[in-house]
């Protein structure tokens, strides 16, 4: 982190007897330390969620939208994400200026932003500009602001300055102590719930509300899949998160297809399929409610490359269950490979190893059942009842 202020006005004239001057100089040290402060911003930082119920950036259905309550005086305020902190000085704020003092200001705000990191400072930094321009062109900084300004339009230009640099540092500090926050607490912080209660709590979760999930979270849980150990540390996986409702829809016959694909190799029919398999067989028939599929893929070929990706998809469910998202590891069929491939635009030398569809759950998660573990372990030597 910089400790220090970075000055852009050492060109300019001093002393100068022009308070404008004076006030602008100050204004451009304070937007570069804010953009400095900005840089390497990810997208994990961007959407982080140290609280419950935030006001952030979410997926919509026609593209990225701000989330937050209209009444926006609430009191006490919610907590508000860097992607929040963001739209809101770029839009509120600076977009919103320059509108006003053009005399084009919409009556409502527009709620359209990105889930992109790089993109929302980038632009922030272009809303910035063109209000900064603005700002420049009144040669009168003591002239008043006019009639489009309300209950201040007695107040003038340098007062108004002052305000957007308030907005300008007060949001900024914000969004920087947030970064602070965000390195002390480690990567993995968004993932708070005990390892053992996540383990021994992580059942096939088939029945899915059909909520959209956050981005964020899906994001976390991807990340945990990419700790997970592989071999030779080689990576050879790709995953696809499937949220576009159309392509969900496309994929779910052929799930259908593929499981039953799979039951008839085992030489059951609808009507000789053991109960046991009611769970899973109602998945086939619902997958097409999940919000998510997260398509793991591996790179490669072959039994050794699909075997690598295994430690992965369990990191991605454990992470999950942290978050209350549940999950199931599901296999395709060779009979509809062909047909997913290009439904994702997956190539030949790849392939999907598991399908994961991802959701809230509509039951509970755990206990799990397992076997008793000295039925199913020994010391030093095989022992097991044969
Ligand atoms: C490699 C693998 C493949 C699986 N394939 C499927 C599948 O195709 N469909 C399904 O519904 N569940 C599938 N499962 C989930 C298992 O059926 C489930 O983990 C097991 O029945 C134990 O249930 P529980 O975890 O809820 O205790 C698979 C699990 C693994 C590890």
């Amino acid at each position: 982190m910089r400790q220090t202020a970075v000055m852009t006005n050492k060109d300019s004239p001093r002393p100068t007897t022009s308070v404008a001057r004076v006030m602008l100089d100050s204004v451009d040290d304070m937007a570069a330390q804010l953009f400095d402060r900005l840089d390497g911003l990810s997208d994990a930082e961007y959407l982080w969620q140290p609280a419950a119920d935030v006001w952030t950036v979410r997926a919509g259905d026609d593209g990225p939208v701000v989330d937050f309550d209209p009444d926006r005086d609430i009191d006490p305020a919610p907590f508000t994400t860097i992607a929040w902190r963001l739209w809101h000085l770029a839009t509120d704020c600076f977009a919103g200026y320059t509108a006003n003092f053009a005399g084009t200001a919409a009556d409502e705000t527009d709620t359209s932003w990105t889930l992109d990191a790089g993109e929302a400072v980038e632009r922030l930094r272009s809303s910035w500009a063109e209000f900064r321009a603005t700002l420049v062109g009144f040669e009168d900084w003591f002239s008043e602001l006019g009639e489009n300004w309300g209950p201040w339009h007695r107040h003038c230009i340098a007062d108004f300055a002052m305000h957007a640099s308030n907005e300008l540092v007060h949001h900024g500090a914000e969004i920087a102590t947030l970064r602070d926050l965000y390195r002390a607490a480690g990567p993995g912080s968004g993932l708070a719930m005990p390892v053992g209660e996540a383990m021994y709590s992580l059942r096939a979760i088939r029945r899915l509300r059909t909520d959209p999930l956050p981005v964020a979270d899906i994001k976390i849980m991807l990340d945990a899949a990419i700790q997970a150990p592989n071999g030779g540390n080689l990576q050879l996986w790709h995953f696809i998160t499937v949220t576009d409702r159309d392509l969900i829809d496309r994929f779910a016959p052929l799930y259908h297809e593929a499981w039953w694909a799979k039951r008839a190799d085992s030489g059951y029919t609808p009507e000789t399929l053991p109960d046991s398999h009611a769970s899973a067989r109602r998945l086939a028939d619902e997958i097409g409610d999940a919000p998510a599929i997260v398509l793991f893929c591996s790179i490669a070929k072959g039994a050794a490359a699909a075997n690598a990706i295994i430690p992965a998809v369990q990191n991605l469910l454990l992470a999950g269950r942290a978050l209350g998202i549940g999950g199931t590891i599901t296999t395709l069929h060779p009979s509809v490979e062909d047909r997913v491939h290009e439904l994702f635009g997956i190539p030949d030398s790849a392939q999907v190893v598991y399908a994961v569809p991802i959701g809230y759950p509509r039951g509970r998660f755990g206990p799990v059942s397992r076997r008793p573990l000295a039925e199913v372990s020994s010391q030093n030597r095989w022992q097991r009842e044969a």
